[in-house]
């Protein structure tokens, strides 16, 4: 198991980052919707991290060409996508196993899907029960609900009008890919909007996806293939907000962090610091699928929040965020986000079970917690195999020394955290 400490910082830093991993979320989309093309995607700035790298390997086990040189790829697909010998890996990846169902659910050959024992202990219900609804073959462990899943690709699927009782853009992105390949048009609503890249992506790539008044995306099947992809893929700002904490909690510093996505649904984190009282301010500088630009962060003295709507607008940012809310003054709430429960680790608990050890006082809730912010001090956390509690803690230990407990997940995501992290002491 990886361990690693971190030493108080007892100076101010002021620093621009262009090294800060690229959008996971997208990279993951560049390598599977590459397959809906005939030609050649050109993919600059991918995300050399675990949980895409596994997912490029899946799209080469499908048949696809892959060459890869550092962060640039070129996907070759080909015409007919090849029923793999082996299982595929997603790894760690919820985005990938849960997409990987929605594309393969009507694609001839048969698909073993696994991954790593967190990802296996993940609910996929909430994907397998509306794809098998409109005629998808998935069963797996756990009466077909976890991984591994098994599928085997059905000849036809029907057509869905289906409103999620989940807002989870995993699943909607899942629904989308599976109703392109469906023999008509199908419908799909969620109550509150997720994270759009799936929507955005496919439709510059030319498939037809139209919003109704009724709030229901109806996804058109495809009757031609995609046009390829040439994206740079933007930074991460989930990745990036680790750093945006950082400022953000240390007197006198400031962090421009560059070329990261500001699509609305990925970037309310910093709308909530902004509201506990940090300087942010977002600079738009180009939109290739969706608006990108400069988020830059100083340090003011931070104030409670509450945060209980567009939960899923930054559902990934609330570990870290509670790291500002433990060092803001007054008791901040989280409500509503039970998905936290579900994700790579239980995130209330992880979050929770780790202030405690760091001695600061909250209350746990079913969907959420609230928290006395004040001190941090120094403790031995452990990450739960979790990427975000890892380099969430992490970052406390900036304002105290803190150790970290089984940091090997961070390459999941984020590989150089720990090398940009140490560049702040210079
Ligand atoms: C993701 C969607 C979100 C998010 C995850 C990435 C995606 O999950 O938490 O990190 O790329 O679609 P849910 O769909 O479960 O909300």
């Amino acid at each position: 198991m990886e361990n690693f400490s971190i030493k108080k910082l007892d100076k101010a830093f002021d620093i621009e980052i262009d090294s800060i991993a690229s959008d996971k979320s997208i990279s993951h989309r560049c390598a599977m919707f590459s397959l809906f093309s005939n030609k050649t995607s050109h993919i600059k700035n991918y995300l050399t991290a675990e949980d895409t790298l596994n997912t490029l390997s899946i799209v080469e086990q499908l048949g696809a060409i892959i060459k890869r040189d550092g962060s640039s790829v070129e996907i070759t697909p080909t015409d007919k996508l090849t029923e793999p010998n082996d299982v595929l890996d997603c790894g760690n990846s919820g985005t990938a196993m849960r997409l990987f169902c929605g594309l393969l659910a009507s694609v001839d050959g048969a698909f073993t899907l696994s991954g790593d024992k967190y990802l296996r202990a993940r609910p996929m219900k909430r994907v397998a029960d509306p794809l098998r609804s409109i005629g998808a073959n998935i069963d797996g462990a756990d009466n077909g609900n976890k991984a591994p899943l098994f599928i085997r690709g059905a000849k036809e699927l029907t057509p869905f009008t289906y409103h999620s009782p989940v807002d989870s853009a995993q699943v909607k992105s899942a629904m989308i890919l599976a109703a392109l390949r469906a023999n008509g048009i199908s419908k799909y609503k969620e109550n509150e909007l997720t994270r759009d890249h799936t929507e955005r992506m496919l439709k510059g790539m030319g498939a037809t996806l139209t919003n109704d008044e009724d709030g229901f995306i109806n996804i058109h099947p495809l009757t031609d293939h995609l046009k390829p992809l040439n994206i740079t893929v933007p930074t991460d700002p989930s990745s990036g907000f680790f750093f945006a904490v950082a400022a953000a909690i240390t007197p006198n510093s400031r962090v421009l962090i560059k070329n990261v996505t500001l699509n609305p649904t990925r970037i309310e984190a910093y709308q909530v610091l902004k509201r506990m009282g940090a300087e942010v301010n977002f600079v738009q500088k180009e939109n290739i699928y969706e608006p990108i630009g400069d988020i830059e962060i100083k340090h003011k003295e931070l104030n409670a929040v509450e945060v209980n709507e567009n939960i899923s607008w930054l559902i990934d940012e609330l570990p870290a965020l509670s790291i500002a809310m433990s060092l803001a003054k007054g008791k901040s709430l989280v409500k509503n986000a039970k998905e936290l429960r579900v994700k790579e680790s239980d995130r209330i608990s992880a979050v929770v079970d780790n202030l405690k050890l760091c001695g600061v006082n909250y209350t746990e809730y079913e969907d959420g917690y609230e928290i006395t912010g004040g001190n941090i001090n120094k403790a031995k956390i452990n990450s739960s195999g979790d990427h975000r509690i890892a380099m969430s803690f992490a970052v406390a230990g900036l304002v105290c020394d803190m150790d970290i407990e089984d940091t090997q997940c961070i390459d999941t995501s984020f590989p150089n955290f720990k090398e940009l992290l140490d560049s702040l002491y210079i």
